[in-house]
């Protein structure tokens, strides 16, 4: 099955996107009432795969950094490139809006996503100790953006 389109995340996608959050996170997940904020507000766009995944892209005014501040896929549809599919499509967004980067934070235990971001071109930027509820540190990662849109990231070989 062909993994399902990727579309802007609207206010009328609330309970959509709060049910991806509610099944992929037990901790340091969205307020139902933060998501419906950044749904109206400006600065933060979602990309939104079917009822499946999102990604959260966070712009701040003045900076050349755009940030991905969520990105989840439900279990059931995990393993077929939505994610990553997600994260390029972020990429070119961001590209779009004249960034220069994009940031993120992981959890040094999330094997799953490090190993997304790593084959999506995202390399450790620093260590941020005590990052998460609980005391978790978290790796911030960063991939440049180039001029050029790199290749998708399920053609590129394993780093
Ligand atoms: C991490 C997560 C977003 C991956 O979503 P996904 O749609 O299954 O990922 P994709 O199918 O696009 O995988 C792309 C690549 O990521 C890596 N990857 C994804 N899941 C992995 C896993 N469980 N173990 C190891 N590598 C994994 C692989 O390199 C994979 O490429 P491959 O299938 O060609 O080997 C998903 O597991 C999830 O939502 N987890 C819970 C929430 C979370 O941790 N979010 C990230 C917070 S920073």
């Amino acid at each position: 099955m062909s993994p399902p389109a990727i579309r802007d995340g609207l206010p009328a996608d609330l309970d959509t996107i709060d049910a991806i959050e509610s099944a992929c996170f037990e901790a340091d997940r969205f307020a139902r009432r933060n998501l419906a904020r950044m749904l109206r507000g400006g600065r933060t766009q979602f990309l939104l795969a079917g009822s499946e995944g999102y990604l959260a892209l966070c712009f701040r005014r003045g900076s050349s950094v755009a940030r991905i501040y969520s990105l989840a896929v439900r279990e059931r549809a995990r393993g077929q490139g939505i994610a990553a599919a997600l994260i390029e499509a972020a990429r070119r967004r961001a590209r779009t809006a004249g960034c220069r980067a994009l940031r993120l934070e992981v959890r040094e235990s999330n094997a799953a996503a490090r190993s997304l971001y790593r084959r999506a071109g995202f390399r450790l930027r620093k260590r941020l100790e005590d990052y998460y509820e609980g005391g978790e540190a978290a790796l911030q990662l960063e991939a440049v953006l180039d001029r050029e849109d790199p290749a998708p990231a399920r053609e590129r070989p394993h780093s």
